[in-house]
């Protein structure tokens, strides 16, 4: 069946049609313990980073995660993409949200406020919080703007969700040069998941200083890459 969500541009599907919260649950909040992470929060903050926002389907779940143990506030998140899905194709996937639907249809209201409000605007900032913020354009320049967000150790990235299309479809997304800035801006002991195994982007994210791991795919995936920042 072929998938509603999909790119033609890259010729990719944004996630599995069957059950994208469950495949997005398991890729990176699970597999970056999100919930345990947030719980022992005590006075700080925990920032995402995530390259490739899409539907926003990532951001939606983080967001309940934390608000489900009162940490919303404490939740730093930022996010880039170059274009946006029309609200057609937004309203579509709405009914594959499931208990997250609610806050995925508050995120896409608020930037579609945005959007008319401020058009020449590219920075949008996610449910009003001024340290959340979703960067629209290439992924080379939020590299630049989240280095001005992650000043300091205390405010470098503790999760990154890297989520760009297939590497052979979009090696842009997974070079050695953006894995080499996504470590400088990452806290020792931050980690990432991706859901590709692939052995040069292994290479690349080893080469700029991450522990990486093979682990069991969602589904009937077989691998997929987990890592840390050691030092
Ligand atoms: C698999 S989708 C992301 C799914 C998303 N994380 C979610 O939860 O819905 C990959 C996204 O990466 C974006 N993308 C691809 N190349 C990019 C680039 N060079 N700069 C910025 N965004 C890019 C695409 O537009 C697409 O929306």
């Amino acid at each position: 069946m072929p998938s509603l969500f999909f790119s033609s541009r890259y010729n990719d599907i944004f996630f599995s049609a069957v059950n994208p919260t469950l495949e997005k649950d398991y890729v990176f909040l699970k597999a970056n313990q999100l919930s345990e992470r947030l719980c022992s929060l005590k006075t700080q903050a925990l920032t995402i980073a995530e390259l490739g926002f899409g539907f926003g389907v990532n951001a939606a779940l983080s967001f309940v995660a934390a608000q489900k143990v009162d940490r919303l506030s404490r939740l730093r998140y930022f996010s880039v993409d170059e274009a946006f899905p029309t609200p057609l194709e937004i309203a579509r996937l709405s009914g594959l949200m499931r208990e997250s639907c609610g806050m995925y249809t508050q995120l896409w209201n608020s930037i579609a406020i945005q959007r008319e409000a401020l058009s020449q605007n590219h920075i949008f900032s996610l449910l009003s919080k001024e340290s959340s913020q979703l960067f629209q354009g290439d992924v080379i320049d939020f590299m630049d703007y989240l280095a001005t967000q992650c000043i300091n150790e205390i405010s470098k990235v503790d999760i990154w969700y890297f989520d760009g299309f297939s590497p052979a479809k979009n090696p842009a997304m997974w070079s050695s040069t953006l894995f080499q800035s996504a470590f400088r801006l990452t806290k020792v002991g931050g980690t990432f998941s991706t859901y590709t195994a692939a052995g040069w982007v292994k290479r690349n994210l080893e080469n700029a200083g991450f522990v990486v791991q093979k682990v069991k795919g969602f589904g009937t995936k077989r691998d997929m890459l987990v890592g840390k920042r050691p030092v």
